[in-house]
């Protein structure tokens, strides 16, 4: 039943669907899977396959030398750094091989202590401890991104950097955060590998802080299945990022011989091909995650008992996801449990836990536990869903009487 505080607001209408939770037998609200959350690569098209094949058939599949250079790599960096509005971009293999390139470039090295949220995809803290340095975790708010306040407690002069995430699309707080890292001069990391694109304050994440990385892995908002990038605006921190990702190189620079020690990080020209058609689509992409999200968190604001994620600018957000937290762990899996068996995908992202009860992390850990009791609440009442880039609005109306269903039943 459709109470009438929703129907009044509500530009969908879900009078047609069984009241009966599938799970206990009703028809789900859903039969037909919906699209998953793939957002550049669903709307993969012809101009991908022609600049493959233009590379296919130079046989210049390197970025530094062969038969023919086509220069697929540099030309994506130009127009990342120009989309970003940085002064440089340097692509790379992975959006974790842009993180350790990022870190090391801001002099990040053995014994080091790097702030980093408490809550993210388990790389932004492996890479800390694959260069030898000690994530320090600062507890996150109900934006899902690094909260202000706890950074203030834990930042002090010593440390090396602070790496904020712009998790699921939304950016943080960066105004707040950096009122507290500027005074003390630590450098920050923008980790954006959900959110290219995505803008804070009228500035594009990724050249707010002192570097920005990104991730084209595949459910990433623009892909090549892998890939990533590393953007700044400080010559020498490009320059550090660049050596690191080709075995202590600068090809193009000044310092050409290998003199440290470097790894390989190198992107293909197949990928840069695949990626120079996907920025090419990037407005559309965020056009129509931006739709979708608008429309949903719309419908969802005010249903009993759903805390719909923050944001603190709405309007930069990405898009990438719908996040709300419910009032116990215990609620979240029943309502994740009710929603998948209507048809609708959703999942405690990344367990459900912090980074540090990830088991490789807290293998490699000594502090007593829970580091971030707030977001270790916060996180295990979560529910994540995905959006995708080709929603109809078929496609939204389901998700959203879905959520309504369950919410009242659950
Ligand atoms: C927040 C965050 N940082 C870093 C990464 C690592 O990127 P990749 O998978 O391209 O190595 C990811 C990937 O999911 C991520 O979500």
């Amino acid at each position: 039943m459709t109470t009438k505080s929703e129907s009044k607001l509500s530009l969908v209408t879900c009078a047609d669907k069984d009241a009966r939770l599938a799970l206990d037998g009703g028809e789900p609200v859903r039969t037909e899977p919906l699209p998953g959350p793939y957002p550049g690569a669903l709307l993969m098209g012809e101009e991908e396959e022609r600049e493959v094949l233009e590379v296919l058939r130079s046989k210049g599949l390197f970025r530094y030398y062969g038969p023919e250079v086509l220069g697929k790599c540099k030309e994506l960096e130009r127009r990342l750094a120009a989309r970003v509005g940085t002064k440089h971009a340097l692509v790379v293999n992975s959006g974790t091989s842009a993180l350790k390139c990022a870190l090391f470039a801001l002099g990040v090295g053995p014994g080091d202590e790097v702030l980093v949220p408490a809550y993210s995809y388990v790389a932004t803290a492996d890479v800390v401890l694959s260069l030898g340095a000690r994530p320090v975790f600062v507890e996150i708010d109900q934006t899902m991104t690094l909260c202000p306040r706890d950074l203030a407690k834990k930042l002090h002069a010593g440390v090396k950097a602070v790496c904020v995430v712009h998790l699921f699309g939304v950016p943080a707080d960066m105004d707040a955060i950096l009122a507290v890292t500027r005074p003390l001069g630590v450098p920050v990391l923008e980790d954006c590998a959900q959110s290219l694109g995505a803008q804070y304050r009228g500035r594009t994440v990724g050249q707010i802080g002192d570097v920005g990385i990104y991730s084209f892995q595949l459910n990433k908002i623009i892909t090549a299945g892998e890939g990533g990038a590393v953007v700044t605006s400080t010559p020498k921190v490009h320059e550090r990022a660049v050596r690191l990702h080709d075995h202590g190189n600068d090809r193009e620079g000044d310092a050409p011989t290998a003199d440290m020690i470097g790894e390989g990080f190198r992107l293909g020209e197949l990928s840069a091909a695949v990626l120079l058609a996907q920025l090419g689509r990037l407005d559309e992409i965020l056009g129509r995650l931006r739709g979708a999200k608008r429309q949903i968190v719309g419908e969802l604001a005010g249903v009993p008992g759903l805390e719909l994620s923050k944001a603190p600018d709405p309007e930069g957000d990405a898009g990438v996801a719908v996040t709300f937290a419910v009032e116990s762990a215990e609620r979240a899996a029943r309502m994740i449990k009710a929603l998948n068996a209507e048809g609708i995908r959703v999942l405690s992202q990344y367990g459900g836990k912090p980074i540090y009860q990830q088991p490789a992390i807290r293998a490699a850990r000594l502090e007593p536990e829970p580091l971030c009791p707030r977001t270790q609440d916060l996180v295990a009442r979560t529910v994540f869903l995905g959006l995708s880039s080709t929603y109809t609005k078929r496609d939204v109306a389901d998700v959203v009487c879905g959520i309504k269903k369950v919410a009242r039943a659950v």
